[in-house]
């Protein structure tokens, strides 16, 4: 998974490209390059972040070219793999996000009609299948030489005497930007923001043609497509820092707003208009990866206690292989980015099964959007951090309000349960705000806290993925060992991994769990491990039990989750601030995975 910017225009494209790639580096940053044409086509590419390309490249002429962040998946991240790649008369230069999976096929017939290589990955392929489809025509020939293709991509091509960029995509993504005088293409809106926010969202097989006062797309059989630009919301200040010193933390903090947004308009009134009109279901199943999967696991419990109807959970890349049971779920797809492949292919899959689909996904109009039968946008705006934030809490907002169409439609949830929930979710962006108050109570615990090696994250029923997602955070950007565990299998087998330098993070909020907690509780302290407990405000009863309490306002725990996660945020974000981790870019981690 890698990002890729292209422009087209009046201005040096030098000093833009590099820019708008830097607002890509979560998809990657191992590698990156740059191609201008200018007097002659002008290539450089250096291993390392964009920073260090900025760093070391020339000064490139011209007004058209195209750029890269990678993050390796064929080939070593070094110089002589990063793109672009030129073709063997340095002709083309082009750009890829993707994984062309016959590469090893077209190489092989590319090498015995003499093309020269000079990298061990499957990018390289396409400029020479480029160089030998052209016969005067480069978007002829990209179309030509995609036909040959088997795999992902969104690639960009630009040739020393073209005029434009010519682009096209199968299952990456690719936007093009529209502005005054100048084009641009990318891998994300974001990257494009501070230019514009009039994007044409390419669809899989189409080919576009950007000059600066140009855009052509046809589809796969040359046929022109004529498609109204989007205006993105979202702005320039959504996509950047604002004066925090990680993307991490400003998104933690705009968890508030993003909360509210989320619910606008969509609980404004018991007769609203269903937020999903589905129909009823017997069974729901969440699909999803990562943190996502960590929403969907909530989402389980959320949607049994609300609308009564049995609902099973599945990593995208378990679900896309297991056989088809006898029953007909809605599927329910959980999506920050909207490319996750693995998710993608569960998507396509449930639609074979013949099942309906709902994507719950952040980005606007990304790949998943054009896969399901319905979609439920988060409302989050960008998030640039590789750790996901505030587009889990959204997440699960939404799974709320979609648990409560399926009770109403169900009949399961009355109308007085139903306006409850609502005064609930209402109060959400104040009961995160109480939490993120006590940010420098939750600092000092990550300061007694971050030479751990090992940290377990314990939790009962709702709260047990909040867990395992206070873990994976944990672990993703401080690198300390975070492993999250139901609270009652510690007898099973994890108590042997407790000790006193294994801190044991335990989510004890009073529900109907809460007496076995505090016997978990004991078992750990009992073993040695230091607890950390959070806990309602006023359960003086927890001090008794743990070394340290982090209290946080009490709620029904039916609605717990919310407060408590950001908690967990805020406390593997000072961990790994301590620790001197690079937050926002973790090591081996891209924020979109566009590979399986
Ligand atoms: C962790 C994280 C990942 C993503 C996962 C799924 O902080 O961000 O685990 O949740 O890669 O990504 P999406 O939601 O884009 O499908």
């Amino acid at each position: 998974m890698c990002g890729i910017v292209g422009y087209a225009g009046q201005r040096r494209a030098q000093p833009i490209l590099i820019d708008c790639l830097k607002r890509l580096e979560y998809r990657g940053y191992d590698s990156a390059g740059i191609a201008v044409v200018g007097k002659d086509l002008q290539l450089f590419k250096s291993e390392g972040e964009i920073a260090v390309l900025e760093g070391k490249m020339p000064e490139m002429d011209g007004g058209l070219g195209i750029a890269h962040t990678r993050w390796a998946t064929q080939g070593k991240p070094t110089t002589e793999n990063a793109h672009p790649f030129a073709d063997c008369s340095n002709r083309f230069a082009i750009v890829h996000n993707g994984i062309i999976s016959n590469f090893m096929d077209l190489k092989d017939k590319l090498l015995a009609d003499g093309h020269v290589f000079s990298s061990e990955t499957d990018t390289e392929v396409f400029a020479h299948l480029v160089e030998s489809e052209f016969e005067g025509d480069l978007l002829e020939a990209v179309r030509s030489a995609v036909a040959r293709v088997e795999g992902t991509y969104a690639f960009a091509v630009v040739a020393k005497d073209g005029d434009g960029i010519v682009a096209t995509r199968r299952e990456s993504p690719l936007v093009v930007g529209l502005g005054n005088g100048e084009n641009f293409i990318a891998s994300d809106v974001t990257a494009l923001l501070k230019h514009t926010n009039k994007m044409l969202f390419i669809e899989d097989g189409e080919v576009v043609r950007v000059t600066k006062d140009s855009v052509t797309v046809v589809d796969a059989a040359g046929n022109e497509v004529r498609r109204e630009p989007h205006k993105v919301a979202w702005t320039l200040e959504d996509a950047e820092k604002g004066g925090y010193p990680h993307f991490m933390l400003k998104e933690i903090y705009e968890q508030p707003s993003a909360i509210h947004d989320s619910l606008l308009g969509r609980v404004e009134s018991l007769d609203a208009e269903p937020f999903f009109s589905s129909g009823a279901f017997s069974s729901v199943k969440i699909v999803a990866c990562g943190t996502s999967y960590h929403a969907g696991l909530v989402g389980k419990y959320i949607i049994e206690e609300l609308a009564k109807i049995p609902t099973t959970v599945q990593i995208s890349s378990e679900y896309r292989y297991s056989s088809a049971p006898r029953e007909n779920p809605l599927i329910v797809l959980v999506t920050q980015s909207g490319e996750t492949l693995d998710t993608m292919a569960a998507a396509r899959e449930a639609r074979r099964r013949g099942n309906r689909t709902v994507a719950i996904a952040n980005v606007m109009g990304s790949a998943i959007t054009r896969e399901v039968d319905h979609v439920i946008y988060t409302r989050a705006g960008p998030e640039i951090g590789v750790a996901a934030t505030k587009t889990f809490v959204t997440q699960l907002v939404a799974l709320y309000i979609l648990a409560m169409d399926l009770g109403t439609q169900s009949r399961t949830l009355s109308a007085l349960a139903k306006r409850a929930v609502i005064g609930q979710l209402r109060s959400l962006p104040r009961a995160v705000q109480d939490v993120l108050n006590k940010a420098p109570e939750i600092e000092a615990l990550a300061k007694k806290y971050h030479a751990s090696r090992d940290m377990f994250f314990i939790g009962r029923n709702i709260n047990y993925p909040v867990a395992l997602e206070g873990a994976l955070k944990t672990k993703e950007i401080s690198y300390i060992h975070g492993e999250g565990f139901p609270a009652g299998e510690l007898k099973h087998g994890p108590l042997a991994l407790i000790s006193k330098d294994s801190p044991v993070v335990a989510i004890a909020v009073k529900d109907h769990t809460y007496g076995k907690m505090l016997g978990n509780i004991s078992e750990v302290s009992a073993r040695g491990s230091p607890v950390i407990a959070i806990g309602f405000e006023g359960d003086t009863e927890l001090e008794k039990y743990a070394d340290d309490v982090l209290y946080i306002r009490e709620i029904p725990p039916l609605f717990s989750p919310v407060p408590v996660v950001v908690a967990l945020q805020l406390f593997s974000y000072y961990l790994a601030r301590e620790r001197g981790c690079p937050i926002d870019k973790p090591r081996n981690i891209a924020k979109t995975v566009t590979v399986d």
